[in-house]
């Protein structure tokens, strides 16, 4: 196994085992809430935002109690996202991470819950860990109408409809690249305030690998089978989803992630070797399988 498999099993053990301590127990009221809090948060997943920020927090040199509360807050975030994106009145997903989605394994009413709840982990985490007001209002930005939630509210409108190239982006960059951003920033930004230059190369590399994330979600949705997904492929061309592949083919898809990805690396080499980290989880973006 390669340097870079065993770091983000070892991030992966990690952040596994942070949510599980920082969730509720599944046996505390209302039980069947919390156990759905664990079913979605729990034993999946490949913890790319978490990466991020441990990553990031490399990058500046620190790893603190407060680095993995950021962690811990994105994935939690991103976690409810996915469930509400699995609803029947969006995606209408029954499979993800490999198992049947929260409503289809509870019931709609309580995975609309389990996103809120989830939520408001996020931030209770970020909170409770000492983290900045600055920290608390990046997150809140991300997550809400001028990141994903406002990606996602694209998405939908869009369903259906041609986008153009600017239009595309503009979904991709806010409904993904937005938590990406975050837990880039939150990773370093855990370690205390960060130089203008440093953070200007972080949020580059972030915006270039956040944009190229999705790109690859889509070739992936496209090309890849549902066993290896973990979620329902070839949806969304199936449900008239704007993507890179209604603009472009699979081939300029994965060429116009490349170049992201070498911008993305391009903008970090003033960090060095403390950004391997970064560059590692660039290349894992459009070179992985699910
Ligand atoms: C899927 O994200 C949804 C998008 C925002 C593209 P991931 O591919 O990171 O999903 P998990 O967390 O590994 O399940
Ligand atoms: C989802 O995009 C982005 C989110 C904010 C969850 P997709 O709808 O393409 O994600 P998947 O393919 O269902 O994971
Ligand atoms: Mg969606
Ligand atoms: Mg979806
Ligand atoms: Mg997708």
């Amino acid at each position: 196994m390669t340097d870079f498999a065993l770091w983000t099993r070892a991030v992966q053990a990690r952040t596994e085992a942070a949510l599980a301590a920082c969730l509720p127990v599944a046996e505390l009221a209302p039980t069947r809430l919390h156990a759905a809090m664990r079913y979605v948060a729990l034993g999946g997943g490949k913890r790319v935002r978490p990466m991020l920020a441990f990553a990031a927090g490399e990058a500046v040199g620190v790893d603190t109690r407060l680095t993995e509360a950021a962690a811990c807050a994105v994935e939690l975030i991103h976690v409810y996202s996915l469930t509400h994106d699995d609803l029947p009145s969006m995606d209408n997903d029954d499979l993800r991470r490999g198992k049947p989605t929260c409503h289809v394994q509870y019931d709609e009413a309580t995975a609309l819950l389990v996103g809120d709840a989830l939520q408001s982990a996020a931030f209770e985490v970020l909170a409770e860990a000492g983290a900045s007001a600055e920290m608390v209002a990046l997150l809140a930005r991300a997550a809400g109408s001028r990141g994903m939630c406002g990606g996602q509210a694209v998405d939908i409108e869009s369903t259906g409809k041609p986008l153009d190239l600017a239009e595309l982006e503009f979904m991709h960059i806010h409904k993904t690249g937005a938590l990406i951003r975050a837990a880039v920033v939150l990773g370093a930004l855990a370690g205390g305030a960060l130089a203008d230059d440093q953070r200007g190369a972080l949020e580059h590399y972030a915006k270039c690998i956040g944009l190229a994330f999705q790109v690859m979600d889509d070739v992936l949705d496209a090309e890849a089978d549902t066993a290896t997904l973990g979620k329902t492929a070839g949806k969304d061309a199936a449900q008239g989803k704007a993507t890179y592949l209604t603009l472009m083919s699979v081939k300029e898809a994965r060429a116009y992630a490349g170049e992201l990805v070498d911008e993305a690396l391009a903008a970090i080499t003033p960090f060095g070797e403390r950004s391997r980290r970064l560059g590692e989880i660039a290349r894992f973006i459009i070179e992985r399988q699910f």
